[in-house]
C-alpha cells in the first residue's frame, strides 16, 4: 500500500468507530528570523498537551540524528559559511527527508499532532525567493522529500525583518550563517511568506507576530480551535 491508500485506508478505519477517534494534525510554523516561531510552537504544545492531546514537536533542520549533523553544517560550521545555495538547497531537502519518514508520518499515523518549526514553505521562500533558485525544481524536491504530505495548517508569523533580527540577535548566541545575510534577504523573504499566505489562504494564516506573547498565541489559537474539533482533537 503506498502512503497516500494508507492514510486513506487509517482514516477510514478511525471513523468507523463509535466514537470520532483523534487523528494526526499536523501543523508548521513559518516566518523569518525572530518573528517567534520556537516560542510560539512550544506555548501551543503545551496548551494541547494539557487539554489532553498527544503531541510531537520537532524543528527543521534537524529532528533526527542525521538532520542534527546537517544542522550543523548548515547554520553552524565555520568552514561551510561559503556553501553554494544549489548546496543549500539539498542539505535541507535531505533533512527534511528523513525528518518526514523517521518522525512526521509515523506521529500522524499514531493520531498525534505534530508541531514542526519551519517546513517546505521556508525552502520555497529562501532558496526560491531569497536566493532565486528554480521555484518549478524547489516545488517538485520538496513533493519528493514529504512524500507529498503538506502541512493541514501553516501559520506565518508576520513581523517586519528588522525587528525580528532585533529579537532573534538578543538571544545570547553569536547569529548563524543563516541570520547573517544581507538586510534586502530578509526583505524578500517577509515579502514572500506574505505572498505565500495571499495564495494559499486555507491552509496559510498569517498572524500578526508584533503582539505581546499571549495576543500571538490567543490569535494562533483562534484559527486552530476549529479545525482540530473536526479532527476529533477536543480542544476545551
Ligand atoms: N511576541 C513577542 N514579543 C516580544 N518578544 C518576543 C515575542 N515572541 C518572541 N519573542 C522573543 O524574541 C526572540 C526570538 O523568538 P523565537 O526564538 O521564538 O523566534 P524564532 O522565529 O524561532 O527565531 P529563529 O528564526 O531564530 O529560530 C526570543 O528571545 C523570544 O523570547
Ligand atoms: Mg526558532
Amino acid at each position: 500500500m503506498d502512503a497516500a491508500s494508507a492514510w486513506h485506508f487509517c482514516g477510514m478505519a478511525l471513523k468507523t468507530r463509535g466514537k470520532v477517534a483523534r487523528r494526526g494534525f499536523f501543523i508548521t510554523f513559518e516566518g523569518s528570523e525572530g518573528c517567534g516561531k520556537t516560542t510560539q510552537l512550544q506555548r501551543l504544545a503545551r496548551r494541547l498537551t494539557r487539554a489532553g492531546s498527544a503531541v510531537l514537536t520537532v524543528r527543521e533542520p534537524g529532528g533526527t540524528a542525521l538532520g542534527d549533523r546537517i544542522r550543523h553544517l548548515l547554520k553552524f560550521s565555520r568552514a561551510n559559511h561559503r556553501m553554494s545555495a544549489e548546496a543549500e538547497l539539498l542539505l535541507f531537502a535531505a533533512s527534511r527527508a528523513q525528518l518526514v519518514r523517521e518522525k512526521i508520518l509515523p506521529a500522524l499515523a499514531r493520531g498525534r499532532i505534530v508541531l514542526c518549526d519551519r517546513f517546505a514553505d521556508s525552502t520555497r521562500v529562501y532558496q526560491g525567493i531569497g536566493r532565486g533558485l528554480d521555484r518549478s525544481l524547489i516545488r517538485r524536491l520538496n513533493r519528493f522529500v514529504t512524500d507529498g504530505r503538506q502541512p493541514d495548517l501553516t501559520f506565518v508569523l508576520d513581523l517586519p525583518a528588522r525587528r525580528g533580527l532585533r529579537r532573534a540577535r538578543t538571544k545570547t548566541r553569536r547569529p548563524d550563517r543563516m541570520e547573517s545575510q544581507r538586510a534586502s534577504f530578509y526583505e524578500a523573504v517577509r515579502r514572500g511568506f506574505r505572498a505565500l499566505a495571499r495564495s494559499e489562504p486555507r491552509r496559510v494564516r498569517l498572524v500578526d507576530g508584533s503582539g505581546t506573547l499571549h495576543q500571538v498565541s490567543q490569535a494562533i489559537w483562534k484559527h486552530l480551535q476549529p479545525l482540530l474539533r473536526g479532527k476529533g482533537h477536543d480542544p476545551d
